[in-house]
């Protein structure tokens, strides 16, 4: 073996990351990053990135790039919006090709999206060795999407980096706790590592005209919210928990948007609540940061909520994130209008008594920010066992 292979190998190690969706970006720099520094201490690991397309918009996908400083995808599948089927279609064909081509010593699937499913699909059929970013999440919710996408992505996948106890637990339950190494949250590595950026740089809240704690911050993109009819009600009711002079701000997923111009549908009056395009992740840390409370149904926002002492009431009936409301930083308070409006009148007077101080929860749950390099260093011990070494 010459001395800069991998052990087991007489070449570096080729490493393929699919990624296509906005917090899949998020959670790919982190685990560049530590990907360079491996290779800067020695070890030999070629990354190979393929970006499925499923997020497209600029504001969805390329300043992402740009501002988590990840080098472009080495491939770009294009595949855009679709049905379920065929989006999903689309990129397994296109992944299966690439695979095939590159054949990579291992692939890399982060989180529960579409490009999850068809990249564990593609490369679980080729015997590729397999292993997944954020295993063992569940809100045991099977009309949810990403519920399938989760649960095909864990079982088909030979390792299973866990972010949280609940996700080890998970796993274990599944009969998959040999796969399963608890190993952290890659997004709180994410922000560690751009957090002091965002609050130094951006200039988010002058941009808007807000003040810190002067106002709410609230997403709303999952497929189970974005019905009209259900969509009304919650625009209806983030606008009642908003006033003028303290608005509720809106970065509008694309999702979201889309259904609004379809159906009609315009935002309340009132100035209760205000709709903005959506925001890099700088500025978006940012925002989160200075927000008194958030309200979202993004699995990410809760998270980086708690990391950011912010409170969080979660618009779903669920969340997979249970460590953020035992460690007493989120209410799940689903989509009823009166349960909202009592969860933001709930924090509101815990804010008034005390600022929340979420930090030991936040490393009891979701680990000391060096996720990444644990991924690195499990798949790199993963492929010497298989190799031999
Ligand atoms: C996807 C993921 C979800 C993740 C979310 C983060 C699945 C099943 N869902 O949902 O797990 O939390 O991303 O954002 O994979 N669109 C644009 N521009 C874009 C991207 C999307 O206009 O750049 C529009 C399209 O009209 C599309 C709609 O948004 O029809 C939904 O896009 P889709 O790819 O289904 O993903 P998300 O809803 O964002």
């Amino acid at each position: 073996m010459s001395p800069s292979a991998e052990p087991g190998l007489s070449r570096p190690a080729r490493l393929m990351q699919v990624v296509g969706a906005r917090p899949q970006f998020v959670k790919l720099a982190p685990v560049s990053r530590a990907i360079d520094a491996a290779n800067a201490g020695g070890a030999r690991i070629e990354s190979f990135v393929v970006h499925t397309g499923q997020h497209y918009d600029p504001a969805m996908s390329g300043v992402f790039f740009a501002e988590l400083g990840i080098p472009q995808a080495d491939l770009d599948l294009g595949v855009g919006s679709g049905p379920h089927g065929r989006q999903t279609a689309r990129m397994l064909e296109a992944l299966e090709a690439a695979m095939v081509a590159q054949a990579p010593d291992l692939v890399l699937t982060y989180g529960d999206t579409n490009s999850t499913l068809a990249a564990t699909l593609a490369a679980s059929k080729l015997q590729l060795p397999l292993a997944h970013v954020e295993g063992g999440l569940r809100s045991f919710n099977r009309l949810m999407p990403e519920e399938a996408n989760r649960l095909v992505a864990d079982h088909l996948s030979d390792l299973l980096f866990a972010p949280t106890p609940a996700a080890m637990a998970n796993l274990a339950a599944e009969g998959l706790g040999a796969r399963a190494r608890r190993v952290g949250d890659v997004m709180l590595d994410a922000m560690r590592a751009f957090a002091p950026a965002a609050l130094e740089r951006s200039r988010v809240l002058e941009r808007l005209g807000l003040s810190p704690g002067g106002y709410l911050v609230a997403t709303l993109h999952r497929a189970e919210n974005t019905p009209a009819e259900r969509l009304a009600g919650l625009l209806a009711a983030l606008a009642a928990a908003g006033s003028p002079a303290r608005p509720v701000v809106l970065p509008l997923h694309p999702r979201t948007a889309h259904v609004m111009k379809a159906a009609g549908l315009d935002l309340p009056g009132g100035g209760g609540l205000r709709a903005i395009e959506p925001l890099g992740y700088l500025d978006m840390i940012a925002l989160t940061a200075r927000a008194r409370i958030v309200l979202t149904d993004s699995g990410g926002l809760q998270k980086e909520a708690f990391f950011l002492g912010r409170p969080c009431v979660t618009l779903r009936g669920e969340t997979e994130w249970v460590e953020t409301v035992t460690g007493g930083g989120n209410v799940v308070a689903g989509t009823d209008p009166g349960k909202i409006r009592d969860a933001v009148a709930g924090w509101d007077a815990a804010l008034a008594r005390a600022t929340p101080d979420f930090t030991a929860a936040v490393g009891e749950a979701f680990g000391d920010g060096d996720a990444s390099a644990k991924i690195v260093a499990e798949v790199l011990r993963f492929l010497a066992a298989r190799n031999g070494a």
